[in-house]
């Protein structure tokens, strides 16, 4: 489209938002060849201690192992592929309870046959084919997952052999962040969104600000940076500032809370924002972080888990109160999810084959070459 000259460029094909094929191609050349976000490590504190979950539709089990370590395995026994531990029991008619599961905080055993793996994912026993048999365990690991962690998150791999160091698929993040102390923060209060809308739509509106301020009015009375020029001249690096007197993102702008300690003074009043490709979002205010990780459930469902941060010694004052921060940010987010619902809703229509970037939201450039280079080759033509 040519408006006196200005050439808009173009969105990614409205198909590619809309396609379970597309979808699936997503999952194997991107969501499982990158590191994933998916949750914090202190929501394992305990050696024994583990969770399962969803990635993209593959049941993942993390344990913190004996010696405090975490791993992760696909939540498949080696034998004939049943589910290790289940949490899919409750509500689903004719179903029974089975034991099995990490059991004892020591072991991860199979409900079926019994076959028992260590919490590094070695087996260990299975019946009757002990000391004898011929039987070899070794031949008989659980299928890994790889498993780094950066800053307090927990990220995994699904395809661990092809993977390159988590550090180089960070980037400059970490030296851009480097003053705040992530990874020490705790969970102070956590969301969780289901969002009806493809996950490059969500990326793509937290990567610009060009819709600040006809959707955020509350947001940008705070911070009136996101209204000027469109969103188009803010300087994420040295952090957005705030209004006069205000420092962090809450209605007032201020909070009971301190600030982090080692921030420089520009962080002590401004606002940080990182998008870590693929799934996880970091908004970086001075006494609080709040961490999305995005989880694609289809081509047209995200959930979404929001995660509060805070430091620990804040946490536990008897006065804490994450409220101020935590409704804000709700607020915020509903807004954002709901443009972001009317987009996937907007793109159905069958007029619509792509749509543009103005130039304030150049950043979508990247996620549009992010996607391109990564499933490009494979999209059928
Ligand atoms: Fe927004």
């Amino acid at each position: 489209m040519s408006t006196n000259g200005l050439e808009l460029e173009r969105t990614l094909p409205t198909s590619w938002y809309r396609s379970p094929d597309i979808f699936q191609i997503e999952k194997e050349r991107i969501f499982c060849r990158e590191w994933l976000g998916v949750c914090r490590e202190d929501e394992l504190p305990q050696p024994g201690d583990h969770k399962v979950l969803d990635v993209l539709g593959e049941s993942i089990l993390v344990v913190r192992n004996r010696d405090g370590r975490l791993r992760a395995f696909y939540n498949v026994c080696r034998h004939r592929g049943s589910r290790l531990c289940r949490t899919a029991e409750a509500g689903v008619p004719g179903r029974v309870a089975l034991a099995g599961g990490v059991t004892g905080g020591r072991l991860i055993v199979c409900p079926y046959h019994q076959w028992s793996y260590d919490l590094n994912g070695a087996l260990v026993a299975a019946p009757h084919l002990g000391a004898g048999t011929g039987f070899d365990k070794d031949g008989y690991h659980l299928y890994p997952v790889g498993m780094e962690s950066w800053g307090g998150f927990i990220f995994l791999h699904l395809t661990p052999a092809e993977s390159r160091p988590l550090a180089a698929q960070l980037g400059g993040i970490p030296e851009r962040l480097q003053r705040y102390p992530l990874a020490g923060l705790g969970i102070g209060a956590t969301i969780e969104y289901q969002v009806h809308a493809n996950w490059k739509i969500i990326c793509e509106n937290y990567n610009e600000c060009y819709h600040c301020a006809g959707v955020h009015p509350e947001l940008c009375a705070v911070v009136p940076a996101f209204r000027e020029a469109g969103g188009g001249n803010l300087d994420w690096v040295r952090g957005v500032p705030h209004r006069e007197g205000a420092y962090t993102f809450t209605q007032s702008g201020t909070t009971t809370r301190r600030a982090f300690a080692g921030l420089n003074a520009d962080e002590q009043v401004r606002h940080k924002g990182e998008l870590v490709y693929p799934n996880v979002f970091l908004s970086v205010a001075c006494d609080h972080v709040a961490a999305f990780i995005l989880r694609p459930r289809s081509f047209e469902r995200t959930d979404i888990t929001c995660h509060f941060l805070f430091a620990p010694d804040e946490i536990a004052r008897v006065s804490f109160d994450p409220s101020d921060t935590v409704e804000f940010w709700d607020l915020v987010n509903r807004q954002d999810w709901t443009v972001c619902e009317a987009v996937q809703e907007g793109i159905s229509s069958r007029v619509h084959a792509h749509g543009y970037f103005a130039p304030m939201e150049d950043w979508n450039l990247d996620i549009r070459q992010y996607v391109t280079t990564r499933i490009g080759d494979h999209v059928p033509r």
